[in-house]
């Protein structure tokens, strides 16, 4: 049987292998997703920043660019990539160690799929953004954990699914502004992008 591990301990083992990732990763909606980007942003924070795939273009486009891991080692390749990045380690599961009202955008790509509840991160992105600011995040249709391999060891990362519906109810319930691009492949969706606004 093959281990599940939590995402610190498993993107910990993973994140040297992570990079070999990006071209499947970026071909589930890269395009889409970047397009969604805001011009410019005073305050940007990723959340989930991992080793910091799409994180360039947002540091380039922002004031101050903050990107938050719970992988230590996802955290030090970001940093590689994109040094202009300011780093900050924390378990963003239930709560977002980040002031109110004080974010003019926030991201998160493939960042929904590890966490449990996404009514408390939707409730906390609320709380942070500045009124008008934007919440830019993907769904993807991921109901079993793949299998990686890092060196000699397989394991798996727990993930979750959430059906799009409940996640818009939740956008509703905080008064979220949103609008939803499908990227479709064959009969099925691959990626769901969320652009919210905040009102
Ligand atoms: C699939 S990777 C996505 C990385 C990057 N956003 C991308 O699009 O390539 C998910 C990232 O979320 C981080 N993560 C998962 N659960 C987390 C949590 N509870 N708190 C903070 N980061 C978490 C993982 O460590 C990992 O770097």
């Amino acid at each position: 049987m093959v281990k599940v591990l939590s995402s610190r301990e498993g993107y910990d083992l993973y994140a040297n292998e992570y990079a070999g990732d990006h071209r499947k990763l970026d071909s589930f909606d890269r395009p889409d997703f970047m397009q969604l980007l805001p011009d410019k942003a005073d305050v940007a924070v990723e959340l989930g920043i991992g080793d910091g795939r799409i994180s360039g273009e947002i540091a380039r486009r922002s004031e101050n660019f903050v990107g938050i891991d719970i992988s230590l080692k996802m955290l030090q390749n970001a940093i590689r990539r994109s040094p202009r990045t300011q780093i900050v380690q924390a378990d963003l599961a239930e709560n977002l160690p980040l002031g109110d009202e004080c974010v003019d955008f926030l991201v998160a790509a493939f960042y929904f799929v590890h966490i449990k509840n996404p009514d408390l991160i939707i409730a906390e992105a609320a709380r942070v953004l500045k009124p008008g600011g934007i919440f830019l995040f993907n769904l993807i249709p991921q109901r079993r954990e793949p299998e990686l391999k890092a060196g000699k060891q397989r394991f798996k990362i727990r993930s979750y699914y959430h059906s799009p519906p409940h996640v818009e109810k939740i956008l509703d319930y905080h008064w979220f502004n949103w609008d939803v691009t499908t990227v479709t492949e064959g009969k099925g969706w691959v990626s769901k992008i969320y652009r919210c606004q905040k009102t």
